[in-house]
């Protein structure tokens, strides 16, 4: 038999899935060195809160910052992403690029005592006190075709990054969806002389059903009005490969999608279109889901946890933000 005509009966390809061969010929692993895991500080307790939408994650304190990311260091995974609660929200988010403002307090202390590789997420939802990721439009509220300034916001977005990279973040990851954003932070952080400080941007970032349980999580569910009007329509896949572009010709030195199981179309798409890294988000709703599931008694955790994260590989993706990270880690 020539290997190319296909046998009408006998063993074909089940030959390579008996044990002892499967690993040998598998195309694709999770690894922890693979996964970022989220962290949330939170300037408003004292206390550790658990959030009752993600089972088994905490808001932390700012001077529990630093155990908990030892927690996550201890399952093997390096890196973390720094979200923050601050003590108080105003209309400009005026706590986002403070000095001693809890994601800046955390990163400090984080840097200082642990290896980890420290991300801060950039945005300003969880600082404004309507919700929205930058500075209203005045008429925001009556017309929500209004909501954003855009070019008003890239100022503030500047001077957080600089704040977050003046307290040591090793990587930012702009989450706010505003045009010109990388090619701001890039200009504000070179001129800073923090040129060595990466940015990983939220590139293809969807306006998603699938953040619900990080709204609760960060407090940072818009006031009025939704984020349609600078995250991405979810109806969009050619789209998704502009605005990809157009933050890798400002400089993004990793190319994120977000959320991912449901648009790992566009993880495959712009791991074939860009060179760069690729990382994916798995987001709060695509965690919540499967403990739901879980509990109920319908699928097994881990295993369904494990697939979503090698899917989200074998798609492409490079490295996964994901509340798994520890977990998976664990499992490894
Ligand atoms: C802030 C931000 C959000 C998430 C990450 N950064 C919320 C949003 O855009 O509404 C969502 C993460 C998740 O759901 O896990 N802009």
């Amino acid at each position: 038999m020539s290997g190319h005509d296909a046998p009408t009966s006998g063993l074909g390809p089940r030959r390579l899935r008996a044990d002892g061969v499967r690993e040998l010929v598998s195309e694709t692993d999770v690894q922890a060195s693979d996964l970022v895991a989220p962290v949330f500080v939170d300037a408003t307790t004292d206390e550790r809160q658990p959030i009752p939408s993600m089972p088994g994650h905490e808001r932390v304190p700012v001077d529990e910052a630093v155990p908990r990311v030892r927690e996550v260091l201890e399952t093997g995974v390096e890196a973390v992403i720094v979200f923050g609660i601050p003590e108080s929200k105003d209309p400009e988010g005026s706590r986002a690029d403070a000095e001693d403002g809890v994601v800046q307090r955390a990163t400090r202390a984080i840097t200082a005592e642990t290896e980890a590789y420290v991300i801060t997420d950039l945005c300003l939802c969880e600082y404004t006190d309507h919700g929205h990721c930058g500075l209203l439009e005045d008429d925001a509220a009556e017309d929500p075709r209004l909501t954003v300034r855009n070019d008003a916001t890239l100022e503030r977005y500047r001077s957080i990054a600089v704040s977050q990279a003046e307290a040591g973040a090793d990587m930012i990851a702009p989450s706010g969806m505003m045009d010109g954003q990388v090619a701001a932070i890039r200009d504000a952080l070179d001129d800073a002389g923090h040129d060595d400080v990466p940015i990983m941007a939220y590139a293809a970032k969807y306006a998603s059903a699938f953040y619900g349980p990080f709204r609760d999580a960060a407090d940072g569910a818009p006031a009025f009005g939704d984020r349609r009007h600078y995250q991405m329509d979810p109806a969009n896949a050619r789209e998704a490969r502009r605005e990809v572009a157009r933050d890798a010709a400002e400089g993004a030195d990793v190319l994120m999608v977000k959320p991912a199981l449901p648009y790992l179309d566009v993880v495959a798409d712009v791991r074939r279109e860009f060179d760069h890294p690729v990382a994916a988000y798995n987001v709060s709703g695509e965690y919540a889901m499967l403990h739901a599931a879980a509990e109920q008694g319908w699928l097994d955790l881990e295993a369904a946890a494990y697939e979503s994260l090698l899917s989200i590989k074998r798609a492409g993706a490079d490295l996964i933000i994901t509340y798994f990270a520890e977990d998976l880690a664990d499992q490894l």
